[in-house]
């Protein structure tokens, strides 16, 4: 019998085996027999060098192939043993006393949970929260809130235009510079009395660094009713730092100016860090501006057909992203939205 008979019968015989093997030992014998280092198989790829160039190619060729089937062989036999073993080890299978997969748990965004808690404060002093277009017309954002073309208060807030093309009116589009444009849009579909916060994003074209980026939050916050005075200004605000900053912390209004009202006013707060003493934080102030605020300008009543003369109302508008700066002591605005979770994780 030649050599390539030879593997041909012995593939035959041991595939034929394999095939009658049960169990594990079994197996380990058949693959001692026929794929162990004395085994037949072994025998002919030792004896290849004394073979002629010729045939040493074809049975080496051959012997190869038989060799690699057998293992291939080998290996579907104990996978299929193994499935049956767990599949008539049944329910037994099961381990109970192996630790359970934990998931991770997401958790929200250091701003999300600052907006959620301010806005909670607010909606418990009788405020409803709403959302508006960040996309934004210029009408909204500045004319209607008695910024007109050539106001120099537009130069304050670089703006972000959209190119748009405009159905042959002249209405440029923006990205909102402020949620500020919310109370026109309010105020145009609902009468007074209103009492609404809007939270929410806003876009200004100003250079990345650690105090500014061009995406940030703000929330509005605005009052109307009959007989609404500085007073409830004042009320609302008070409370608000009180439940949001403590009660202990000092407030300080002093005078500022926005086109949309009148007076107007900026809030800061007592610096955390120093106290009150000056530090650079504070830029030795001892005081941290966090809002503008004021009474709501007549002329933007009138815009929206609401009579100043028998309604009034008062505006604020806060920057959202210092306030966790302040209370957490984060000096870089763009940790943020840097999406390092390593950051966030903490909050
Ligand atoms: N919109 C103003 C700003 O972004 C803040 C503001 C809101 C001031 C409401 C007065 C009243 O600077």
């Amino acid at each position: 019998m030649s050599l390539l008979e030879q593997i041909g019968k012995l593939k035959e015989e041991a595939l034929g085996e394999l095939a009658e093997a049960s169990g594990a030992k079994e197996i380990e014998a058949w693959r001692i027999r026929y794929l162990g280092k004395k085994s037949r198989l072994n025998d002919i790829l030792r004896g290849l060098s004394n073979l002629l160039l010729d045939e040493r190619k074809e049975v080496g060729a051959g012997a190869n192939r038989l060799k690699a089937e057998l293992e291939k062989s080998l290996s579907q036999k104990e996978q299929a043993l193994s499935r049956k073993q767990i599949e008539s080890a049944g329910e037994e299978y099961l381990d109970v006393s192996l630790p359970g997969r934990s998931l991770p748990v997401g958790r929200l965004h250091p701003v999300t949970q600052v907006i959620d808690e301010m806005s909670q404060i607010f909606i418990s002093m009788g405020f409803q929260a709403l959302e508006g277009p960040e996309v934004e017309w210029d009408y909204y954002n500045f004319e209607a809130l008695n910024i007109p073309k050539e106001h120099p208060a537009r130069d304050t807030m670089a703006t972000l235009w959209v190119d748009y093309e405009t159905d042959g009116g002249d209405r440029p589009m923006l990205l909102r510079t402020h949620t500020s444009p919310m109370q026109i849009r309010v105020m145009e579909k609902a009468q007074p009395p209103l009492r609404v916060v809007v939270p929410g994003k806003v876009y200004r074209y100003e250079a990345t660094d650690a105090t500014h980026i061009p995406m940030f939050f703000q929330i509005e916050g605005f009052a109307i009713d009959k007989n609404i005075t500085m007073a409830d200004l004042k009320g609302t605000l008070y409370e608000f730092s009180r439940r949001f900053f403590g009660r202990d912390r000092k407030v300080r209004f002093r005078c500022d100016y926005f086109p949309f009202v009148e007076p107007g006013v900026e809030m800061a707060i007592e610096c955390a860090v120093c106290k009150g003493s000056g530090c650079r934080l504070c830029s030795n102030s001892g005081w941290i501006e966090i809002l503008g605020a004021g009474m709501v300008h007549p002329k933007v009543l009138e815009r929206v057909n609401i009579d100043p003369e028998v309604y009034s109302g008062f505006a604020f508008g806060m920057g959202i992203e210092r306030i966790p700066m302040l209370r957490y002591g984060i000096d870089d605005i763009r940790l943020f939205y840097g999406s390092d979770l390593r950051f966030l994780r903490q909050f």
